[in-house]
């Protein structure tokens, strides 16, 4: 059985001082909960990656990163690479968020560059894919979730494609509180699934968690995850209070309670 993942991406939030008050929070609440079968990864922005690695120490939770770069250091003003992550504590990294994507004109190419970096450096690549509202109103949902996944895995080997996360986040439901609804999201999730298996292999596909993200919040967290496809989530806004985030982790043990 896959194991469920909730990853909360907290974006451009959160000053030092703000995330000891949250990590600490979370670490407190996290005791309390049986987490069997769930992993819990928080990622904070690069300012404060070293204060939560610190905090995060002894504990369950683990470190995610939200970009890098695809070189392995230089002249590249501003950027990060995955060995500077990799030696502060972190072990995943979002990459190809809409939100990249959207405003920093991040293509599929360039984020299948990002992707081999990662794996080489051990990073587990959280690689995000999804279609906004008008390719849903067109119905072209499918191709365009294709040509993204082939594009962003382009020369994976076996062994590299058994190292990564994807997370299907349809670019309409991120921060809009307008959610998938399960089946929909089951649906891609399923798509994602047969393209892998297409690519590599059936065997390969039944492995690779897939997390939701879009709006996911206490409420419909349960749902959601319940759904045969859907392995874990990548939280936005819902995991910047420890109150939400907890009760989503709490969601997701629930889905093994039946
Ligand atoms: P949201 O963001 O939960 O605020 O919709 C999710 C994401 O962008 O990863």
């Amino acid at each position: 059985m896959r194991k469920k993942i909730i990853a909360g991406n907290w974006k451009m939030n959160k000053d030092i001082h703000e995330t000891v008050s949250l990590v600490n929070e979370i670490k407190d609440r996290l005791n309390g909960l049986s987490k069997n079968n769930v992993d819990v990864i928080i990622c904070p922005p690069f300012t404060s990656l070293v204060i939560a690695s610190g905090l995060i120490k002894g504990s369950t939770i683990k470190l995610g990163a939200q970009n890098m770069y695809h070189k392995d250091d230089g002249a590249y003003t501003g950027e990060i690479s995955a060995r500077m992550l990799k030696s502060i504590g972190c072990e995943y990294v979002i990459l190809g968020h809409s939100e990249r994507r959207q405003y920093f004109s991040e293509t599929n190419e360039f984020i299948n560059l990002k992707v081999k970096q990662a794996i080489l450096y051990n990073l587990i690549p959280i690689i995000c894919v999804g279609e906004t509202l008008e390719g849903r109103e067109s119905k072209v949902t499918k191709n365009i979730i294709e040509t993204q996944i082939k594009g962003v895995l382009s020369g994976l080997t076996q062994e590299q494609i058994n190292k990564i996360i994807i997370a299907y986040e349809p670019v309409w439901a991120i921060g809009t509180g307008k959610n998938a609804t399960p089946e929909q999201a089951n649906e891609v999730h399923q798509f994602i699934r047969k393209i892998i298996s297409r690519l590599y292999s059936w065997d390969t596909a039944e492995r690779l968690t897939i997390q939701y993200g879009g709006s996911v919040n206490p409420q419909n967290a349960y749902d959601l995850l319940s759904q045969s496809d859907i392995d874990g989530a990548l939280v936005g806004g819902a995991c910047l209070k420890a109150d939400s985030f907890i009760n989503i982790i709490g969601a997701a043990t629930q889905c093994y309670v039946k």
